[in-house]
């Protein structure tokens, strides 16, 4: 089909990542689909232009996708996925702009707010990010952000990750974590989620672990669960290939 009848699939990318995360996805992974995969602000290079003196918001990033969707998605509602932090921005649009959406893969991710122990860890990464930059940032994540498996077995993505973080800017990451800190409690909006959702999970996430997805599948009126073996918290880069077959089959599930 020519591009723009393609139905179209959103990738929203984790934290302390940018768009480019989904790069193996982009080949060749989601036949017959249009893949939009933004920086949210602050990432891959963009700006923030919240107004001055404006607390950053997850909503800000919730507001930008809904604002890409209704430019670039066509004619019909999307199939909307984020991975962590993109499952955060993903829930927000759905809290915000629902109507935007027909399906819903949510990838490595939670519907609680921080707890108390994340905000205190939040504030120590605020801490390491500014005494040492997105390189601290990188080295303080890592073991959270990979699975035992590819730690293992698998230094080239480790250090893809490593580069994908080290681009970011010191600023896109602050406002970052501060949108997390103060994001709100997304459970009790999963009950009005009614468009197909996919819950995808790494067995070996330990930073949004399994048993954070079987809450969220159980909560979701339309859900399915798929755990990944040998993954981590990015499932999409450790085991590529299994979490584009998850996606695929998810997606020619599909009413047409
Ligand atoms: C992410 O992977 O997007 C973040 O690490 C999630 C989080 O810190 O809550």
């Amino acid at each position: 089909p020519d591009d723009a009848a393609k139905p179209v699939l959103v990738l929203v990318h984790a934290f302390p990542l940018g768009a480019q995360m989904w790069e193996p996805q982009f080949r060749g992974a989601f036949y017959g689909w249009r893949l939009l995969a933004p920086d949210l602000r602050g990432f891959g290079g963009s700006t923030d232009d919240r107004a001055e003196g404006e607390s950053p918001t997850i909503d800000d990033y919730a507001d930008d996708v809904a604002g890409l969707i209704r430019e670039l998605g066509g004619a019909r509602p999307v199939v909307l996925a984020g991975l962590s932090m993109g499952g955060y921005v993903a829930l927000a649009v759905m809290r915000r702009t629902p109507g935007l959406v027909r399906a819903l893969v949510l990838a490595d991710t939670r519907a609680g707010a921080d707890s108390l122990e994340g905000r205190a860890g939040r504030k120590a990464l605020l801490t390491v990010l500014e005494h040492d930059g997105p390189q601290g940032v990188a080295r303080e994540m890592m073991p959270k952000l990979l699975g035992a498996t590819t730690r293992e077995t698998n230094g080239d993505v480790e250090e893809t990750v490593r580069l994908l973080i080290k681009r970011q800017s010191p600023a896109g990451i602050r406002d970052a974590i501060l949108r997390m800190m103060e994001r709100p409690d997304s459970q009790a909006l999963l009950a009005t989620i009614t468009v197909p959702t996919l819950v995808v999970v790494g067995d070996e996430d330990t930073l949004t672990p399994p048993a954070e997805s079987e809450a969220m599948a159980a909560a979701l009126p339309q859900a399915s669960l798929v755990r990944i073996a040998g993954a981590g918290h990015l499932a999409n880069l450790e085991q590529g290939q299994a979490f584009e077959a998850s996606v695929d089959d998810f997606l020619s599930g599909l009413p047409a």
